[in-house]
């Protein structure tokens, strides 16, 4: 039998490929995914050849995952607990369908993951596996092991010939992951939430006090909902996202430092920083202020919460998550129009947005000058004493 295992190369997944084969005497084909992390792949490849692996998958999802899973996210302003982009939530979904596609292309009849039995990650891989192959056998290593503590785990690397250097490059005490998305900080010293992140926990972005003294202007073209030209310059979904990050990360946009709840029930402490994820929301809420219908706005931030809350759980391949971006994607057809946005030092603000074909702005209508009968003030007095009356009612029982 056979196994596909999400490899990213680094340590803690290099044990794993040698536990499988230790404790299943299975054959073990690594899958590596390119999701804009910014990392070589290459020494992946190398490291799983070394340990004689013969089949080794090294696939770049930067456009699909851009495309087919943030984009559509972002059409729904998703935020978890008001502050969390989701950027690792999302993420996971597209490595659980890969890995099982490769299993069906394979012949393999188990996936494994390294994710441990204390957090969300699992729980949206084996989501994400169960919903499409429902047979699959799933390795969890994590949940399985003795080689819970940092000891063990080294002294098996060293006893299998593992190279050690490998997960903390750049000597990060932190437990991180990354993707052209966000990257995200747990653990280490952050495990205390009132202690501060030093500085040199952030790899991508700026500090806000750093950044230029001059703010930037952007502008950000939507098209149905999704940002597709910026600055007038045409661009794929990950090129537009890999823009963004650039321009967020030098004017220190999009840093975070929260406690959130995860889904097996504990509070954690976590630091991330998604700097063009936080332009584009800020942006795509600009188009739709003018071009959303005031009740298909509200229903969508009043739909908003579940669908964050359902991406962070792990439900995307859900016929729940189906049903909400049927709706949401509908809504979005009229989402079409130029933000223009400014950065400076960590803020994003829109200063401008525009929209030739969708506005429902109306300067006649909305002017405090003037509007030559476009609205007749009149009209409000019936509308106020209409909507006044139950009020008049409840007020005979007030004492
Ligand atoms: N807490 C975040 C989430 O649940 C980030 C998880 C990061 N995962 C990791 N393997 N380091 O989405
Ligand atoms: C992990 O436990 O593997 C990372 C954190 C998480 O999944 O929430």
């Amino acid at each position: 039998n056979k196994v596909v295992l999400a490899y990213s190369g680094g340590l803690d997944t290099s044990v794993i490929l040698e536990w499988l084969k230790d404790t299943y005497n299975c054959e073990v084909v690594t899958f590596t995914a390119d999701l804009g992390q910014g990392e070589e792949l290459e020494p992946a490849r190398q490291k799983a050849q070394q340990f004689g692996v013969k089949e080794i998958y090294i696939d770049d999802l930067r456009e699909e995952f851009a495309r087919d899973f943030v984009f559509p996210m972002f059409r729904a302003n998703a935020i978890y607990e008001g502050e969390y982009l989701l950027g690792t939530s999302i993420a996971r979904p597209l490595i659980a369908k890969r890995q099982v596609e490769i299993a069906r292309e394979t012949g393999a009849d188990a996936v494994a993951h390294g994710a441990t039995g204390k957090g969300n990650d699992q729980v949206r891989f084996e989501l994400g596996y169960y919903g499409l192959e429902p047979g699959i056998k799933v390795i969890a290593p994590w949940r399985e092991w003795d080689l819970l503590s940092r000891e063990k785990l080294l002294a098996y690397a060293e006893e299998k010939g593992i190279p050690i250097e490998g997960k903390k490059e750049g000597g990060s005490p932190y437990s991180m992951d990354a993707n052209m998305l966000h990257i995200s900080y747990e653990g280490g010293i952050l495990e205390d939430p009132w202690a501060e992140a030093e500085e040199s926990m952030w790899k991508w972005s700026v500090a806000p006090e750093d950044a230029p003294d001059k703010p930037q202007y952007v502008e950000l073209t939507f098209e149905h909902g999704d940002c597709t030209a910026i600055d007038g310059q045409a661009m794929s979904p990950a090129g537009i996202l890999s823009k963004l990050n650039e321009l967020g990360a030098a004017h220190g946009i999009g840093r975070l430092d929260i406690v959130e709840n995860r889904y097996v029930g504990m509070k954690s402490r976590g630091c991330y920083e998604t700097p063009g994820g936080t332009i584009l929301l800020k942006a795509h809420r600009g188009i739709e202020s003018i071009t959303l219908d005031r009740e298909a706005a509200h229903l969508k931030d009043e739909l908003m919460p579940r669908y964050a809350k359902l991406i962070y759980n792990g439900y995307w391949f859900s016929p729940e998550r189906e049903a909400l971006q049927a709706a949401i994607d509908q809504t979005q057809q009229v989402v079409n129009g130029v933000v223009r946005v400014k950065l400076y030092k960590g803020a994003v603000s829109v200063v401008g947005r525009k929209s030739d074909t969708n506005s429902l702005f109306d300067e006649r209508i909305a002017t405090f000058e003037d509007d030559a009968g476009a609205y007749d003030q009149k009209d409000a007095e019936g509308f106020i004493k209409l909507n006044a009356l139950r009020l008049k009612l409840q007020s005979r029982h007030r004492s």
